[in-house]
């Protein structure tokens, strides 16, 4: 695992969401922190790294490419020439290469998880495992990641863990007996789905934490609708594109929810997305009154499902303060 604040300018090609511009919130100081984010190749993810370097933070950018991984961290390196940032191979579609990826890592210690990565509207088809691609990135290799990096996570003094959901999953219909979609697929569901999974996930992370009396902190975020390669370039949803092209914000904006639940101060299980309506633009602001944060029963079947499904289980017990 790289892990450099030298100047790395491979001819590597630059990500999408190119430059990340600078963050409109005000961070505080993160020296000595050490961050995680998935998909920090481009657009939210990206743009989170940047600003969690700029602020002090030693960053692993976690990405499936090693090219664009490396052409992210050239980016940061050079709007922050005193930044830690180092790379890592994580391929959520694949447990063996999350295992692999929380295996290598070169930090005993992890401050923070943004668990960021994601993708949306694939075609139907299926990650390593077997598991439907949205509910197998999205979901279930976030919770294995996260789970596996329990250890490192527990060994920070304040850990916290950011999981980037949707603020259009509060629509999707999370069905627990069809979790690979076998009976229907439809792309926009299974996206929807997933990102309600993750918001389910962050909350119930929170409660078990909690219950083993450790000091980790879970968030939700969500970005509002934001410029970014999420769609796909080419394909289907050409209209989609548009109205995203159109409409969407940039990927600065769009990472601030995900900045503000990684470093401000708000109670454990919160919920960040954009303060203004339909929760797309607008200062970050925490959200109570979200179902998905409430329904406790279903939260827990689903880490059960997820447990069954990936083989990965949680264990607190490193846990160092209480
Ligand atoms: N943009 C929006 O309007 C919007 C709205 C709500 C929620 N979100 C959420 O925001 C998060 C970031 O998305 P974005 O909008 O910034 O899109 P993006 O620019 O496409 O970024 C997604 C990142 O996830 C990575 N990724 C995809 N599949 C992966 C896998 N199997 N293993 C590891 N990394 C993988 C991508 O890597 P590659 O570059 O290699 O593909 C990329 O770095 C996602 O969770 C998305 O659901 C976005």
């Amino acid at each position: 695992m790289e892990k450099s604040a030298t100047s790395n300018t491979s001819a590597t090609p630059a990500p999408s969401g190119t430059e990340p511009s600078a963050s409109p919130l005000a961070l505080p100081d993160l020296t000595g922190r050490t961050a995680v984010v998935t998909g920090a190749s481009s657009g939210i993810g990206l743009a989170t790294a940047c600003a969690l370097a700029g602020s002090g933070a030693r960053v692993v950018l976690a990405c499936r490419r090693p090219d664009m991984a490396r052409a992210a961290a050239a980016l940061i390196r050079r709007a922050h020439p005193s930044a830690t940032v180092g790379t890592g191979l994580l391929d959520l579609a694949d447990l063996s290469a999350i295992r692999r990826f929380a295996d290598r890592l070169d930090y005993a210690r992890v401050d923070l998880l943004v668990n960021n990565a994601g993708l949306a509207l694939a075609p139907r088809s299926r990650t390593a495992d077997g598991f439907e691609t949205h509910f197998g990135v999205n979901h279930l290799g976030t919770f294995a990641l996260t789970l596996l990096l329990l250890p490192r996570l527990l060994a920070a003094p304040r850990p916290r863990v950011v999981t980037v959901s949707s603020e259009a999953q509060r629509v999707a219909a999370l069905d627990l007996a069809d979790p690979n979609c076998e009976r229907r697929y439809r792309p926009w569901a299974a996206y929807l789905r997933s990102k309600q999974a993750n918001l389910y996930f962050a909350a119930e992370l929170q409660r078990r934490a909690d219950a083993a009396g450790t000091p980790l902190l879970s968030i939700g975020a969500a970005p509002g609708l934001t410029r970014t390669n999420v769609l796909g370039a080419n394909g289907e949803h050409a209209v989609l594109r548009r109205v995203v092209r159109l409409l969407g914000k940039p990927p600065a904006q769009g990472a601030a929810p995900v900045l503000y639940a990684a470093t401000a101060d708000l109670p454990g299980g919160s919920y960040v997305a954009p303060g203004g309506p339909m929760q797309q633009r607008g200062a970050p602001r925490t959200w109570h009154r979200t179902r998905t944060l409430h329904d406790t029963a279903t939260a827990g079947r689903l880490w059960t499902l997820s447990e069954e499904m990936t083989g990965v289980r949680a264990d607190f017990g490193y846990a160092t303060a209480a």
